[in-house]
């Protein structure tokens, strides 16, 4: 549909690349486009205690505020499949769980913006595009504390 969603899925597979998921074999990739043009990628680092594993937009979102909460955040991709060679492969897109959605909204909330999220299959063919308010609606954010105003 748009060229900035298409590359933003794009540069989500690629970081779903190095994805570190040796127990579900489930590779995910995010890419978040900021403001000013940049595209900062995350992959899942899975764990052998299972429970603390790190998603894909966590990781993102851990880098741009290990940067100094660099940019604003416009639009997010995420993809999610099974690896297959050097490609990504699955049919179904890829909906961002729900403690990454409250990640997410720290972020956008920091930015002022209900961002996008287009939430894509591993092979990118399929692709169901929301803003963060109809996936996490009510949120409970920095806002509810009085951080920023
Ligand atoms: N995963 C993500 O990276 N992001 C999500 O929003 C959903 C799940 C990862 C965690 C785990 O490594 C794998 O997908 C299977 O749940």
């Amino acid at each position: 549909m748009s060229d900035t969603r298409d590359a933003l899925i794009a540069a989500a597979r690629d970081a779903a690349s190095r994805a570190y998921a040796p127990y579900s074999g489930f590779h995910v990739g995010a890419a978040l486009l900021l403001k000013n043009g940049d595209v900062v990628t995350g992959a899942n680092v899975e764990n052998a205690s299972y429970g603390l594993t790190l998603c894909a937009e966590t990781a993102a979102v851990a880098k741009i505020a290990n940067e100094g909460w660099i940019g604003e955040l416009a639009e997010v991709a995420i993809v999610g499949g099974r690896p297959d060679g050097d490609d990504l492969i699955g049919s179904a897109p890829v909906n961002p769980c729900g403690r990454c959605r409250q990640i997410l909204n720290e972020a956008a909330e920091r930015s002022k913006t209900d961002i996008l999220i287009h939430c894509a299959s591993g092979d990118g063919m399929s692709v169901h595009s929301y803003r963060l308010s109809e996936l996490l609606p009510a949120a409970f954010g920095p806002k509810d504390l009085d951080l920023i105003d």
